[in-house]
């Protein structure tokens, strides 16, 4: 089986929500103290990917570029891809076909944020099915900005609507999604919806219809927060300054990931930390070392 590889899509029409920020893809904005686009890259080095593509606009490639590098520092490797127009979350598998040469993948949404004692074992679950799909169904409050799932009375899945006027249910089908190396193949079988996008909904019913999709169950002790409107990228930074405040620990933070899983030396740590050691963030990748 060749290694899973890693997908974050930081374009899509959601990038330039804030209208007093046009110019500005919102994932390089920060959530508390971090780019919001580090919080989905964590996600995936969690995951054990080393491998991974940044999808983006055309005008904020060179911004993301300048903020990730290649990767190196964190002993990742950082493709970057061009999404030339917003036509959906379905796409990126094409885009990403090249990169992907076949094998699985793990694609993140750069502006979701996932938090949770038991994150890695659930990703770890998802990483060793090398068939089929996984995704994660969540219970929100507004079910009908998202994709939802539909369940019968026992519980199966029946089916996934996106962004349905009258929910089916109050499970949200968050935005990672662990698939197969049939998604580019199948990405390409697909129609575009009525708002002119290859909807990822669209693709895992394909999925769905060949018994090849789970659709695990992140319960409520786990955090996915969402950063669409003003109101929630303030509560997303309060979330996340509340817990590192109070534990005295990082969250989304690449650094630490890569030297827990030895994919980068405490002499490369250390040197990183220099950079940044007027921060709290800079003392915090020292402590880890000593
Ligand atoms: C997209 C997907 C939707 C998913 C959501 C997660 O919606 O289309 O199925 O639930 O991401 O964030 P968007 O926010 O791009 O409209």
């Amino acid at each position: 089986m060749t290694q899973r590889k890693g997908i974050i899509l930081a374009g899509g029409s959601g990038t330039r929500l804030y209208p007093i920020t046009q110019g500005i893809s919102k994932q390089l904005m920060p959530i508390y103290d971090k780019p919001m686009v580090y919080y989905p890259l964590s996600v995936l080095m969690l995951t054990g990917i080393r491998d991974i593509a940044v999808i983006t606009t055309p005008e904020d490639q060179d911004q993301f570029q300048r903020l990730l590098g290649d990767g190196s520092q964190w002993g990742i490797s950082l493709t970057f891809i061009v999404q030339p127009r917003p036509e959906g979350l379905a796409q990126a598998y094409l885009l990403a076909e090249r990169f992907l040469d076949g094998a699985s993948s793990a694609m993140v949404l750069g502006d979701n944020i996932f938090f949770g004692h038991g994150l890695p074992d659930l990703l770890s679950a998802a990483d060793s099915a090398s068939e089929g799909g996984t995704v994660f169904g969540y219970r929100v409050n507004d079910p009908e900005r998202y994709g939802v799932v539909e369940m019968d009375e026992r519980g199966n899945v029946v089916d996934l609507i996106e962004k349905p006027k009258v929910p089916p249910s109050n499970h949200a089908v968050t935005g990672l999604y662990f698939l197969d190396g049939s998604a580019p193949e199948r990405a390409r079988t697909i129609d575009p919806s009525a708002r002119g996008e290859l909807e990822i909904t669209t693709l895992l019913q394909t999925y769905l219809r060949d018994g090849a999709l789970t659709v695990q169950r992140m319960g409520r002790g786990f955090a996915w927060l969402d950063t669409g409107t003003h109101g929630s990228l303030l509560d997303a930074g309060n979330f996340v300054r509340t817990l590192q405040s109070r534990q005295g620990m990082q969250t989304g933070c690449p650094e630490e990931i890569a030297y827990e899983k030895s994919w980068i030396t405490a002499d490369q740590l250390r040197r990183i930390s220099e950079r940044y050691k007027k921060s709290t963030y800079g003392k915090y990748l020292l402590s880890l070392i000593d």
